[in-house]
């Protein structure tokens, strides 16, 4: 119905490493070639579990538009902002919390979940429960049908989903809609109205799918129509009032097979991560000082690559040739292990290489990252003010 339209956000936690990279960054930029890209750092929801710790959000928040801007993400293709320099986010929050039931949000497996994870912390706040309500409105204020994400935030897309129906549900029929949509219908210009008119009831009366994908195009090429008439036809189209919010898809980004130094996820707690721009000389040594097979303790050892962390590595970074030679030159010790895992290093310094270059400039004169989450800031600014023109008009709180 809407142009199809990507975004994600990110918590400003602190540097970005490996992990992240192959979890999530190298998707980023593989989708921003394909769809227009929204990509946030999504400084309030860093809040809702580190209210008690403020002073870092705002470094940590540039320092992660420049791993972003390293790993290939590229502001002349996706857009690129910062969640509070967007207030409306916050009215769409607080707006939709008069309609979201409580049991919705407390039924969030992430609620209780989190909760016991992060027991030192009292998570028993508004703004925690409240924050897959937040997640909502960042999609939805952006009308965008598309949302990479981990299987662990699938819920939340479902969430927001069904926060988008029932908005739609209450606020989507204005009075007088029919009436609205007919004289909407006249707009588009006698051949197009005849042929909506068409198509309409032949969804309607057959629910011929082909007809009302093709009703849909024709609105969607309709130039002459405002905003809020096009919103009506597509709501005429299949029957009910205005869509006002978009139901969004979750785009689910595959887990990263990255593992950490020592074999467990690569994650900033348990200490086992290559951070993006990290020096070469020390990613040179962490991965020297690696743990091996437990089993092979000396070099005429034998070993088995099943049970070693540096074999996840090579999965990742070598060919099938170089495979091949540390499964036979470690099964029968004709390798040593600092010999295995030189061409690990080489391949993270190769990969890290063009990112390092990427990130010099903007290291160098923060300035331009300023610049381009500025830019971006008043582009999602632009967007985000359309669709809450929309809302208030449909709540009944809009003055002019
Ligand atoms: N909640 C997400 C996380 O913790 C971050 C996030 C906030 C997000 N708003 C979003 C992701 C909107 C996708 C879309 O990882
Ligand atoms: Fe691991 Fe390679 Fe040593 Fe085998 S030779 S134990 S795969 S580092």
């Amino acid at each position: 119905m809407y142009a199809e339209k990507v975004l994600s956000g990110m918590r400003p936690t602190g540097r970005l490493h490996l992990g992240h990279y192959h979890g999530v960054l190298a998707n980023w930029v593989k989708l921003q070639q394909e769809y227009p890209c929204l990509f946030f750092v999504a400084d309030w929801h860093a809040l809702t579990t580190a209210y008690d710790e403020p002073g870092t959000i705002t470094d940590n928040a540039y320092d992660m538009v420049i791993d972003w801007l390293a790993a290939g993400v590229d502001p002349s293709q996706a857009t690129i902002f910062i969640q509070s320099k967007v207030p409306e986010h916050a009215e769409l929050h607080l707006l939709m919390s008069m309609m979201t039931p409580l049991g919705w949000l407390e039924r969030v497996p992430t609620y209780k979940d989190q909760q016991e994870k992060l027991e030192h912390k009292d998570l028993s706040t508004y703004g925690f429960l409240g924050y897959p309500l937040l997640q909502a409105a960042d999609i939805l204020i952006y009308r965008a049908n598309l949302v990479p994400v981990g299987e662990d935030q699938v819920p939340h897309i479902e969430f927001t989903r069904e926060i988008a129906r029932r908005f739609n549900h209450l606020y989507g029929r204005e009075p007088g809609f029919e009436e609205k949509a007919r004289e909407a219908v006249k707009k588009l210009g006698g051949k197009r109205a005849k042929l909506y008119e068409e198509l309409r009831n032949r969804f309607q009366e057959k629910g011929d799918e082909a007809a009302l994908e093709q009703a849909q195009a024709l609105l969607a090429e309709a130039q002459n129509l405002s905003h809020g008439d096009k919103e009506r036809l597509f709501g005429y189209l299949e029957g009910g009032g205005k869509m006002i919010l978009v139901e969004p898809g979750a785009l689910l980004t595959e887990a990263s097979k990255m593992p950490g130094l020592d074999g467990q996820k690569m994650s900033k707690s348990y200490g086992n991560t290559i951070t993006l721009r990290e020096d070469g000389q020390s990613i040179t040594k962490k991965v020297r000082t690696m743990q091996t097979d437990p089993q092979r303790v000396r070099r005429t050892d034998p070993g088995d690559p099943d049970k070693c962390p540096v074999w996840q590595f090579h999965q990742i970074y070598s060919d099938d040739g170089v495979r091949q030679w540390v499964q036979e030159g470690c099964r029968s010790a004709g390798i040593g292990c600092l010999e295995c895992k030189q061409p690990v290093i080489d391949g993270i310094l190769r990969e890290q290489e063009p990112m390092r270059e990427r990130a010099r400039m903007y290291e160098e004169d923060p300035q331009l990252v300023r610049n381009i989450v500025a830019d971006g800031c008043e582009k999602a600014r632009k967007l985000a003010q359309e669709t809450m023109r929309d809302v208030r008009e449909a709540i009944g709180v809009a003055y002019d």
